[in-house]
């Protein structure tokens, strides 16, 4: 089958066009083959070198697909057969005509929905659904979204105001992307790329932050949050670790909650992707796609993210 390789981290050039075999499906596991494969911001990082690849080099690369059931393994019910699912792979593998997956994490696609939309949406929707159902919001209270043109960003700005927010404060750091950031629901929309963006923020005035920069960023929102009450979802590390400590939180009688590398949190994200494909049907979500691309323009795809022009995700179609 072609599939994308990654050989060695780097940058978009080192994901390359190749013939591999088709996939087996182990004990438990489904063949897939794709119809449409996601491509994120943090598979561009994750491609550098920002972080530890989940599988020896080289391997077909990607998270995230869509398609149809063809092969199921040992001790899986033969009828998903034919059955058009999103899978999210926490290994390699979706960058190509065929990917497996474990049974017992697929999501099923609703009939009125297109395997383009359901990879789109259904995975970092469900990122920010959990994120804002842990926010616990109390339908009175401001947020703000970092990055709200992002994959996570964008679907936290659209979903805020469902969830219990009253006010929705959205950061974006291109023109273009503040004014999607607006047209997704976002209250006021600020420029992070200005040097003191925080300052524009007025004290005590943020109930809730969804923190995907962290590094020193965080430090400069705390004098913002209501004191006693205001919290810290922080799920993202993209300026680096926050570089905040305990006694900065106690001070203001601040939380800062984890939300992702904890038992039980992908378990959590899979179980609301079927949440997500009712959100879109009742029209409260819209898949954010940003292109669709060929697979083997699987580079351009990243040199996007890369170059941060992608508003949504990027689809591949094999
Ligand atoms: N905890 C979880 O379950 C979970 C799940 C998925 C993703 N994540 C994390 O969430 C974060 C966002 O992921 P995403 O895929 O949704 O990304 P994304 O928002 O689509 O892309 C990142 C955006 O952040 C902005 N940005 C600000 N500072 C940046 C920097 N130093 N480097 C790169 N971009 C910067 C850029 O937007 P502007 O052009 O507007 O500046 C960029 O486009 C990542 O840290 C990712 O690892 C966590």
């Amino acid at each position: 089958m072609r599939a994308i390789v990654i050989y060695e981290t780097g940058g978009p050039e080192v994901l390359k066009l190749d013939e591999v075999p088709d996939p087996k499906p182990d004990a438990g596991q489904v063949v897939v083959r794709t119809e449409a494969i996601g491509v994120s911001y943090t598979e561009a990082a994750l491609r550098a070198g920002g972080f530890p690849l989940p599988a020896q080099l080289p391997a077909v690369f990607g998270f995230e697909a869509a398609g149809v059931v063809t092969e199921t393994g040992d001790g899986v019910d033969k009828a998903l057969t034919g059955r058009r699912v999103v899978i999210m792979n926490t290994g390699l593998g979706t960058y190509a005509e065929y990917a497996t997956a474990p049974a017992d994490t697929l999501a099923f696609i609703p009939d009125d929905m297109s395997s383009q939309q359901a990879v789109a949406v259904a995975n970092f929707g469900a990122v920010a659904l959990c994120l804002l159902r842990k926010a616990n919001l109390t339908g009175n209270e401001t947020v703000l979204v970092e990055a709200a043109a992002g994959g996570v960003g964008g679907y936290l700005t659209q979903l805020a105001h469902e969830l219990g927010a009253k006010t929705v404060i959205a950061t974006a750091g291109s023109q273009a992307k503040r004014e999607y950031a607006d047209s997704i629901g976002a209250d006021q929309v600020i420029d992070h790329s200005a040097p003191d963006w925080a300052g524009q923020l007025t004290d005590d005035s943020v109930d809730a932050v969804f923190e995907s920069f962290s590094g020193d960023s965080t430090g400069k929102l705390l004098p913002k949050l209501t004191p006693g009450t205001g919290r810290i979802m922080l799920y993202g590390f993209l300026q680096g670790p926050p570089t905040i400590t305990a006694m900065d939180l106690l001070r203001r009688g601040l939380t800062l909650v984890g939300c992702g590398g904890m038992p039980g949190w992908l378990d959590r994200v899979m179980a609301a992707r079927h949440d997500v494909f009712q959100l879109v049907a009742s029209g409260h979500l819209t898949p954010q796609i940003d292109s669709i691309l060929p697979l083997e323009e699987a580079a351009s795809a990243h040199q996007r993210f890369d170059t941060r022009t992608a508003i949504g995700k990027i689809i591949l179609t094999p």
